[in-house]
């Protein structure tokens, strides 16, 4: 039960501001994941969720690398290392987060919508896709399920909602294991 009480310390230990906003990235993954419930989607998705950017706490220091102008490619390390304890429902969706991200920013009015934090990290992680990087994403097979991580993703900023904590996830996190 080792990655178990791995994630839940992790999830107690960080203090850092999720990027830009003024929520820690913490509450940023478990108010996206109750915004999932809220929404009635299922368990999986609930759970890539609550994980989508657990590479962010992989990287040491995300704030440096906005500074520095790189992108940690934090769904990438998330997936990886997540892989390895979760199925593909659950990690597919959060490898593509910000593939979906930058699809959906194809839409001006999302685009728009997008804070400004966000709108400086989609030009590190490459802007918006192209008509042909388009078409590929569309036909994978957890497009739908990334393009709603992403949207929980990006209404999960408020700072003044009654939020759930860690623990009351703990249960839901051990029924995915691998
Ligand atoms: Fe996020």
């Amino acid at each position: 039960m080792y990655i178990l009480d791995k994630i839940i310390s992790n999830f107690k230990n960080n203090k850092s501001l999720y990027v830009g906003e003024k929520l820690t990235m913490s509450e940023h993954m478990i108010q996206s994941a109750m915004l999932a419930e809220k929404a009635k989607c299922n368990n999986n998705l609930v759970c890539s969720c609550l994980l989508h950017d657990y590479g962010h706490f992989i990287i040491e220091d995300p704030d440096y690398l906005v500074k520095n102008n790189k992108d940690g490619e934090h769904e990438s390390l998330g997936y990886e290392y997540l892989k390895k304890f979760f199925n593909k429902e659950i990690v597919e969706p959060i490898k593509y987060h910000v593939l979906a991200k930058r699809y959906l920013a194809r839409d001006n009015k999302y685009f728009n919508l997008l804070s400004e934090a966000s709108k400086m990290s989609l030009k590190l992680q490459g802007g918006v896709l192209n008509d042909k990087e388009s078409k590929k994403f569309i036909k994978k097979k957890y497009f739908k399920n990334s393009i709603l991580v992403r949207k929980f993703d990006e209404a999960a900023k408020k700072t003044n909602i009654k939020m759930k904590s860690i623990d009351n996830y703990k249960s839901l996190l051990k029924s995915k294991l691998i």
